[in-house]
């Protein structure tokens, strides 16, 4: 088994109208949950490690459990880089064996980011390595800073097609009213398709990202409220609208949020409904079958992508 890259995954998912799950991975039973998901359902899948996640495991024990993951369920994965701040840790990442980056210089004006983003992927590109930017910002928490609805900024698709042009990356994240976290809407949920669509049709054949496309599923905030958590007013996007985006030229689709919940919910699951419990392997046991249950899900019924291995 191997580490593959994103190439002919996202050439088949454009053609076939569906994406691949991107998931967060920060310790084993995450990584185990999403590779046996993937495995049984014959799907797909990329594993994404942001800075965070690399502070809290240290990216040795990351790569090692892939590894074990990999060998263990006998698929192919995507080892990718979220939100690369700088070109040293997209360097690092390539250096380490990863197979895709993300360089994230949405913060930047748009001649820096250019400028950034071309340099990791002559970097990466020299290493085999396949490149995802971003432009257009999304609200929410990343790294946690937390950025004000107010302070978003939709993609603009003409820009989006000269910065593609004028970087080289192979997938580009956009920005069309998802956002990071818990809290993607106040009101009704609603996503800027326009934009979407004006891109596909400036960049044909181009793969398009969508970060912070978590469900949060509501299922999962119910039961954590019930079981003493407080999550008030948390919504995410809703799957038809997620189906909607796969169906177009998005060909991956960023889930961290809606793995935090599945965990918490089933770790406050069992400590409420059976306080004796003190071994770790019994709540955090069930907290993984959760978020292969919601992986499987959303391979199923949203992303599209099952038996497309
Ligand atoms: O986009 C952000 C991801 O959800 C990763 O979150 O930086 O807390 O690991 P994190
Ligand atoms: P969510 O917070 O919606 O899961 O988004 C995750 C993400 O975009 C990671 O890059
Ligand atoms: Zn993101």
């Amino acid at each position: 088994m191997a580490l593959i890259t994103t190439k002919e995954l996202f050439k088949k998912a454009y053609e076939g109208g569906y994406a691949i799950g991107a998931f967060n991975i920060n310790n084993m039973e995450i990584i185990q949950a999403i590779t046996e998901a993937a495995a049984e359902l014959r799907s797909p899948v990329i594993l994404q490690v942001s800075a965070g996640a690399r502070k809290y495991a240290k990216p040795a024990y990351l790569m090692a459990l892939v590894e074990a993951a990999m060998k263990e369920t006998g698929i192919d994965v995507v080892l990718h880089l979220d939100h690369g701040a700088d070109f040293e840790i997209c360097k690092a990442c390539v250096d380490n064996g990863f197979t895709s980056v993300m360089i994230d210089g949405s913060h930047l004006s748009f001649e820096d980011n250019v400028a950034l983003t071309k340099k990791v992927v002559e970097y990466a590109h020299a290493h085999g390595v396949v490149v995802e930017g971003e432009l257009g910002r999304l609200a929410g928490v990343e790294d946690d800073v937390k950025v004000a609805e107010s302070d978003a900024i939709f993609t603009d698709p003409a820009e989006a097609e000269r910065f593609v042009e004028l970087t080289g990356v192979d997938s580009l994240a956009i920005a069309i009213g998802t956002s990071h976290g818990a809290y993607k809407f106040k009101t009704q949920p609603k996503l800027r398709f326009d934009i979407l669509e004006e891109i596909g049709r400036r960049l044909p054949g181009f793969p398009i990202v969508l970060h912070g496309a978590s469900s949060v599923v509501p299922e999962y905030v119910d039961e954590i409220n019930a079981c003493g958590g407080k999550l008030d007013g948390a919504l995410g996007v809703p799957e038809d609208m997620l189906r909607k985006a796969a169906s177009m030229a998005v060909c991956k689709i960023n889930i961290d949020s809606d793995i935090r919940l599945a965990m918490t919910a089933a770790i406050r699951r069992v400590l409420k409904n059976q306080p004796e419990v003190f071994d770790p392997r019994t709540y955090l046991g069930e907290a993984r079958e959760e978020v292969k249950k919601m992986v499987a899900h959303k391979i199923k019924n949203v992303l599209g992508s099952e038996g497309k291995l």
